[in-house]
């Protein structure tokens, strides 16, 4: 997006780095259009004892989204008039442990705290590939934010160019974490691991969280986390927020492959090459 870095976007960036961390905080980082609020309700609910009645309330109140210090003046968030959007600092200040907070920031703009290493929340990074990425991000983009208006071959320009600010470069976003990948404190998931096996990621979150679920427990919640009951859940869907459908909206691995011509394809797969060459990350 072509946001500009105003006086007020840069104070309101300023807070969220001095953001005082608590050990027993917990953070979801990851790329916009990752599996970001998939993640989200998994988490919450593994960290609140499969508290599903407090799950009706809706998502952003119970996991904030630091980002929204940015959205002052948007008029979707304002219309909700909800604390998580006006007063994003001050609503997770007020929160009781364990808090739960997400962000798409790039690692600059995040609480310093955590990149300093002072405090040592428990940290999850979840990656998506880079093209179901870009194909996420162009639908939300053109339908539910429709605040672009462009071909999506032209999207992709603006995509390997790094339009996301504040989230940055979708490489630097994502090795930081999968370079700090080892340390306790830190776990690093894939949307497509949640894709081919939910219950396997349930089991690694529960466990870097010491939860053990019964197996009636497991199923119970991998139903939850299926793509249709998360589409018809209202208090996770974004429906309100953005006043239709389609936030959660198809939900696949390798929905690029509708999407893109072959020769974006090849275009997008030189940039997937250069940018991993070289490394031990398979996207
Ligand atoms: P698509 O647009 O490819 O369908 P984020 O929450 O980070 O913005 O990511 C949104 C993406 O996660 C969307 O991808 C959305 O459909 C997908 N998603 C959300 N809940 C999901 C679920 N239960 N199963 C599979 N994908 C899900």
């Amino acid at each position: 997006m072509d946001y500009q870095l105003t006086d007020e976007r840069r104070s309101a960036i300023e807070k969220i780095k001095s953001l005082e961390v608590r050990n027993d905080d917990i953070f979801l980082f990851g790329y916009p259009k990752s599996g970001t609020t998939w993640a989200q309700e998994m988490i919450w609910l593994i960290v609140n004892d499969l508290d599903y009645e407090g799950a009706k309330v809706f998502i952003d109140e119970r996991f904030p989204v630091l980002d929204s210090v940015l959205f002052r003046g948007n008029e979707l968030h304002h219309k909700l008039e909800l604390q998580c959007y006006s007063n994003v600092i001050g609503f997770v200040e007020s929160m009781k442990a364990p808090r739960c907070i997400k962000s798409h920031f790039a690692v600059k703009y995040l609480p310093e705290e955590i990149v300093n290493g002072n405090k040592k929340p428990k940290i999850i990074y979840i990656a998506r590939n880079p093209k179901d990425v870009c194909v996420s991000s162009y639908y939300y983009f053109t339908n539910i934010l429709k605040v672009i208006d462009c071909s999506f071959e032209e999207f992709v320009e603006k995509f390997l160019s790094n339009f996301y600010w504040p989230s940055g470069n979708y490489w630097d976003h994502l090795f930081y974490f999968w370079n700090r990948r080892f340390e306790e404190n830190i776990l690093f998931i894939k949307y497509e691991d949640m894709k081919k096996n939910l219950l396997g990621v349930v089991r690694e979150v529960s466990q870097f969280f010491d939860r053990i679920l019964t197996k009636e427990e497991e199923d119970k919640l991998v139903d939850w986390l299926s793509f249709n009951t998360m589409k018809n859940n209202a208090a996770v869907n974004h429906n309100s927020l953005y006043g239709r459908d389609g936030f959660i909206r198809s939900g696949q691995v390798g929905d690029h492959k509708k999407t893109m011509s072959t020769e974006t394809l090849s275009k997008f797969n030189d940039w997937i090459k250069k940018n991993t060459q070289n490394t031990d990350y398979q996207p």
